[in-house]
């Protein structure tokens, strides 16, 4: 009786290990979007009937257009394309007229790679231990700004705009603006005043610049 105690307990005991291994190696696959059992994921209630639903022409308008007069990110993410449900992929254009800023942001649920179609661009990303990663791209080089990193990309050319196309091993990459969500949320100045060592008179100067 006692021995067959003595067993149970170390199989439950065995069975625990086995368990939380298999979960951590469960966690350590899940880097990326879940896995969906199917070939392919449609809006509920619809039934697919042709390619198009694969297909996405938003991007068009880029052949032969010109650049806007600030900053733009074109995202085809699963929101504007909903074949890429699913499917753990997305992209974003991103066009650069002179002088132009993406301003400091990331993107919470994917690494991003970037192509520089056309100009040139100063990149960077700091990581988790605020080393900054910066580096002067030219046409035809990409970089990869590790997930959810804090990381900027900047046209400093004064003549020529620049393009870049970004992939994302997300199809719902998310971007959270790092001004944005510190200085234009209501966060409390005095959490902020206190977070960043100031006083609350900077913290409105900020926030005020950026609420327009
Ligand atoms: C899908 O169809 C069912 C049954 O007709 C309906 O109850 C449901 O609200 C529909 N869902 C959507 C997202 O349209
Ligand atoms: C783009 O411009 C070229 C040269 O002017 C022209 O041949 C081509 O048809 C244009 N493409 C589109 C999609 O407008
Ligand atoms: C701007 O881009 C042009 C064209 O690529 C290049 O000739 C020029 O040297 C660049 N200027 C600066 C300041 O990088
Ligand atoms: C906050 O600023 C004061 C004065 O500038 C400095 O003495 C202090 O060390 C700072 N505290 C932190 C946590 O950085
Ligand atoms: C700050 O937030 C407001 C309200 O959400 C928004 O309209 C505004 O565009 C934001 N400012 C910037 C610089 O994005």
């Amino acid at each position: 009786m006692i021995i067959t105690q003595n067993l149970s307990m170390a199989s439950i005991k065995t069975l625990l290990c086995i368990t939380l291994i298999s979960l951590t190696m469960v966690q350590l696959t899940i880097s990326t979007d879940p896995d969906i059992l199917t070939d392919y994921v449609l809006p509920p209630n619809t039934t697919i009937t042709d390619p198009n639903y694969f297909t996405f022409t938003g991007l068009r308008p880029l052949v032969n257009g010109t650049y806007p007069a600030t900053f733009t990110a074109i995202k085809v993410t699963q929101n504007e394309f909903p074949g890429l449900m699913g499917q753990s992929v997305s992209y974003a254009v991103l066009e650069f007229p002179i002088g132009s800023l993406n301003p400091l942001h990331i993107h919470p649920r994917a690494t991003e790679l970037l192509f520089v179609i056309a100009g040139s661009l100063q990149v960077g990303f700091v990581d988790t231990s605020n080393k900054l990663f910066t580096q002067k791209l030219e046409t035809g080089d990409m970089f990869v700004f590790p997930k959810g990193l804090v990381h900027f990309q900047y046209n400093s050319n004064s003549t020529e705009p620049a393009m870049a196309v970004s992939s994302f091993g997300s199809a719902n990459a998310g971007t959270q603006s790092i001004a944005n969500s510190v200085f234009n949320s209501t966060i409390y100045e005095g959490i902020l005043a206190e977070s960043f060592n100031t006083s609350a008179d900077i913290v409105e100067k900020i926030e005020s610049g950026l609420k327009g």
